[in-house]
């Protein structure tokens, strides 16, 4: 099994393999580091006080609308989970070569699949970036080592969607109609749910890769954690803006089903990541939707008077399909069904 650990660790890599070297022009490494990322209070979207509700409702809606990301404070999530989590994902790939080979899939929706780079298939560079990705729900599948991993994920899944599930509560009552609008529409109770977990080894000269490529996320929201270290940038008005980790915060992140049911009110916004010379960065990704062989199309509910739906019904099923087959380097499979 081909991993960037690997190469950097039997090589004593001193330079990069050419075919890890992607483009990039001068424009695209312009950061942005005067604008903030908005902040929802996840005590207040769940307090038992209206006016405190109310206003947490009023700022997650803004921050779908006018940035796909914001950072979630409050959560009730422990930091012993997060570091237990953090730890088991470093002791995955630090497991033999022999050890990961059995959790090795080779299709899209096998349960459990573990490899490298983004979209092997079609992408002509390489991404600087193992990764070990799991689908957790309606049926619960991780690895069974190293020991107590398994555990911890399904502990960590469980309880985020608890979180995701406020959340799109709050999300439907930002949209002006009622909270469970989302789940019943969406069937969230027996949704999917994906567990990823970047890994992204030091890399000699991390100006010649990338971790990941710009992308947006597929399902409706994605909670994301990571380690430390930064390295993750998202686009805003035209600017990539970096996100610096804080400590037990999550970021979320609004995905391409919800701008479809959405007819492009919420965005899913692009986001790529980025490596450096010194340390391991890891971050774990969670990935919310509506069960696969739901058919999903903008809610004719949402959409205002004369607004023409702006996407064709699909299963999510086939969209990830759509999106697996592609290359998708700066370009949304949004624009593939429209
Ligand atoms: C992702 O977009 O799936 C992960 C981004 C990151 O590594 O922060
Ligand atoms: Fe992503």
């Amino acid at each position: 099994m081909n991993s960037v650990k690997e190469l950097v660790e039997s090589n004593c890599l001193k330079s990069v393999p050419s075919n890890y070297i992607c483009l990039k022009n001068s424009e695209d490494s312009i950061l942005c580091e005067t604008q903030n990322i908005p902040t929802i209070d996840f005590s207040k979207l769940t307090s038992s006080n209206p006016n405190e509700r109310s206003t947490a409702i009023q700022q997650l809606g803004d921050a779908c609308r006018d940035w796909g990301f914001f950072m979630l404070i409050n959560h009730g999530m422990s930091e012993t989970l997060r570091d237990e989590l953090l730890r088991g994902s470093q002791g995955f790939f630090d497991m033999s070569v022999e050890d990961k080979r059995e959790f090795a899939g080779e299709k899209l929706f096998d349960p459990i699949k573990c490899g490298t780079s983004f979209n092997v298939m079609v992408d002509k560079t390489l991404f600087w970036r193992d990764y070990l990705k799991c689908h957790v729900h309606p049926h619960f599948n991780a690895p069974s080592k190293p020991p107590g991993f398994r555990e911890i994920i399904e502990e960590y899944s469980r309880k985020s969607r608890e979180v995701v599930g406020e959340l799109l509560r709050g999300i439907s009552h930002s949209l002006g109609v009622e909270e469970n609008y989302i789940h019943k529409r969406m069937n969230v109770e027996m949704g999917s749910q994906v567990f990823v977990v970047n890994f992204y080894p030091p890399c000699p000269k991390p100006d010649l890769v990338m971790g990941l490529p710009a992308h947006t996320d597929h399902g409706l929201l994605t909670l994301l954690m990571q380690n430390e270290v930064g390295g993750l940038q998202i686009q805003h008005n035209g600017n990539w803006i970096p996100v610096h980790p804080l400590p037990n915060c999550f970021l979320i992140n609004t995905g391409d089903h919800m701008e479809i049911l959405t007819n492009g009110k919420y965005k899913s916004v692009m986001h790529r990541a980025v490596v450096n010379n010194k340390v391991v960065r890891i971050s774990i990704g969670i990935a919310h939707g509506p069960p696969l062989d739901s058919i999903v199309e903008p809610a004719l509910e949402l959409l205002p008077k004369d607004n023409p739906p702006a996407y064709r019904a699909i299963t999510y099923r086939d969209y990830l399909q759509l999106q697996q087959s592609h290359q998708l380097d700066r370009n949304s499979c949004l624009d593939r069904i429209r």
